[in-house]
C-alpha cells in the first residue's frame, strides 16, 4: 500500500474541477457563494446539474422538494438502483465543494460508464439534494427527509428570515407544496445509498491519505431560543434594574461554550446565528434570538448534554427575568454506516493503491436521512486544512480524481446484499 500524495491529475479530477467552478459561481452574493434552498440561484444551479446528468446518459427530473434526480438505467429497465448522492446547497458564504463533489463526482462516474456503453445488473440514480444545511428554514435535510417519506410536514409553515413561509417559497419555486409525498421512495427501490463527501475535517490530511471511509455519522440537534427582556433607554435605566435580552444570551453562549469545552468525550456546541431586536447602539436589547448546534460521538452522550445545557439557559433566564422560548427545530441519532458497504469501499481503494483508513464523521450528512429507507456507505475525500463552511474549501484535482476512481470502482465491482435482486433481474 502506499500513502497518498498523488501529484498527477487524470480527466475525470479535471472535469470535476471545472465543474465545481462552474457550479461555485451561481450564488445569490456577489463575491460570495451563498445557494440557499428554493432560492431562484437553487434554481438555476439545478438546470444546470440537470443538463449534466442528461449528457451522461440519464433520464432527470426535478421531484417535488427540489432534489435533481437522475437515473442510468441497468441491464433491464425497471431494476432497483444503487443511489448516490449528496447536495447542492450551501451555507453563507460557503466553499464550492461542501455537496456538490458528490454530485458531481457520482455523475461524473455515470458518464464514464455510458462513454463506454456499460449497464449493470441494476440502476444508477443519482440525487442532488436540495437542503442538507438546512440554513433557510431551521428544520435541515429537507431534501433527503422528503425522498424517504419522513418530511414534517409543519416545517412548511416556518418562514425564513423575510418571513416568507415554506410552503410559499416552495410555490414561487415552482412546486406544489400539497405533493411533496410525491418524492418519496420505497425501501424495495434502493440497493443501496452511497455518499462521496469532502471531509471537512484534518484528519485524511494528518494520515496522508487521499480517501478514507465513514464509519459513522455524528448526531446532532438543533435548538432556536429567544429571550426576550425589556427594551429601554441606554442612558436611563440604571444597570441593576435591566432586563437586558442580549447580555443574557451573551452569557448563555458563554456556558454552552464553557460546558462543551470542559466535555472530555468530543462534545461540540456552537451559537452561529444571532439576532438582537430593535438593534440600536442607545437601546437596551428588549429581544434576542440565536441558534444552538450539538453534536457528539453518542446520542447518548448528546442527550445528556442538551438537557445539562438547556437546564443552564433556564437558570440564566430565571435569574435575570428573561422570558425563555426553546425549541428543537432538528434532531438526528447517529447514523451507522453498513459494514458490507465499508467492505466494498475498502477493496476499491485497495485496488487504488491506497491504505485503507476508517473514521467517523462529525458534519451532518443526507445520509443520516436516508438510513431509513436504505443502507448506508460513505467516502471521504481529503480536503486541504480540514477546512469547510468557509470559502478557503480545496479539494486538489488528485485527490477528486482518486475519489472518483474509488467510486466507479465500487459501482462497477458492487453486489447487493443477498435477495436485494430478484433471480428474474439478476438474469
Ligand atoms: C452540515 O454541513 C452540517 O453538518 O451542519
Ligand atoms: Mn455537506
Ligand atoms: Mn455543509
Amino acid at each position: 500500500m502506499v500513502a497518498g500524495n498523488a501529484v498527477q491529475t487524470t480527466s475525470l479530477g479535471e472535469e470535476i474541477g471545472r465543474r465545481i467552478n462552474e457550479l461555485g459561481a451561481i450564488s445569490e452574493e456577489v463575491g460570495k457563494l451563498t445557494r440557499i434552498y428554493l432560492s431562484k440561484e437553487l434554481r438555476e444551479a439545478a438546470d444546470l446539474i440537470l443538463g449534466w446528468m442528461r449528457e451522461a446518459g440519464m433520464s432527470a427530473h426535478l421531484d417535488a422538494i427540489g432534489n435533481v434526480c437522475g437515473r442510468y438505467e441497468g441491464e433491464r429497465p425497471g431494476a432497483p438502483c444503487l443511489m448516490l448522492g449528496s447536495h447542492y446547497d450551501t451555507v453563507r458564504d460557503a466553499g464550492k465543494w461542501d455537496g456538490p463533489l458528490g454530485v458531481i463526482t457520482a455523475i461524473a462516474c455515470v458518464a464514464d460508464l455510458n462513454r463506454r456503453g456499460k449497464r449493470l445488473p441494476f440502476a444508477i440514480e443519482v440525487v442532488g439534494f436540495a437542503d442538507e444545511e438546512g440554513v433557510r428554514f431551521a428544520s435541515t435535510l429537507l431534501g433527503s427527509r422528503a425522498v424517504t417519506g419522513t418530511f414534517d410536514e409543519s416545517v412548511l409553515n416556518t418562514r425564513d428570515r423575510d418571513g416568507v413561509s415554506m410552503r410559499d417559497a416552495l410555490i414561487r419555486f415552482g412546486l406544489d407544496p400539497d405533493h411533496i409525498g410525491a418524492a418519496a421512495r420505497a425501501r424495495g427501490e434502493l440497493l443501496a445509498y452511497l455518499e462521496l463527501h469532502i471531509e471537512q475535517g484534518p484528519v485524511l490530511e494528518a494520515q496522508n491519505l487521499p480517501v478514507g471511509i465513514v464509519t459513522a455519522i455524528a448526531g446532532a440537534t438543533r435548538l432556536a431560543a429567544r429571550l426576550t427582556g425589556m427594551a429601554g433607554h441606554a442612558g436611563t435605566v440604571p444597570m441593576a434594574l435591566r432586563r437586558d435580552a442580549l447580555a443574557g444570551t451573551a452569557e448563555c453562549i458563554g456556558a454552552i461554550e464553557q460546558f462543551c469545552r470542559t466535555d472530555a468525550s468530543g462534545l461540540v456546541g456552537t451559537v452561529g446565528y444571532i439576532h438582537a431586536k430593535p438593534g440600536a447602539t442607545n437601546v437596551i436589547p428588549g429581544e434576542v434570538s440565536f441558534t444552538i448546534d450539538l453534536r457528539a460521538p453518542t446520542d447518548m452522550h448528546r442527550k445528556r448534554a442538551v438537557a445539562d445545557i438547556v437546564r443552564q439557559i433556564e437558570a440564566i433566564a430565571k435569574r435575570r427575568q428573561l422570558v425563555l422560548q426553546l425549541d428543537v427545530t432538528h434532531e438526528n441519532r447517529t447514523a451507522p454506516c453498513a459494514p458490507w458497504l465499508k467492505e466494498q469501499i475498502a477493496k476499491a481503494i485497495g485496488a487504488e493503491g491506497f491504505s485503507v483508513f476508517e473514521l467517523p464523521s462529525g458534519a451532518g450528512h443526507d445520509g443520516m436521512a436516508m438510513i431509513d429507507i436504505a443502507d448506508v456507505g460513505m467516502i471521504f475525500v481529503r480536503c486541504r486544512g480540514g477546512i469547510s463552511h468557509h470559502p478557503d474549501e480545496h479539494v486538489e484535482l488528485a485527490d477528486a480524481d482518486t475519489g472518483a476512481r474509488v467510486l466507479l470502482r465500487v459501482i462497477e465491482n458492487f453486489r447487493p446484499r443477498d435477495g436485494q435482486l430478484s433471480p428474474q433481474v439478476t438474469g
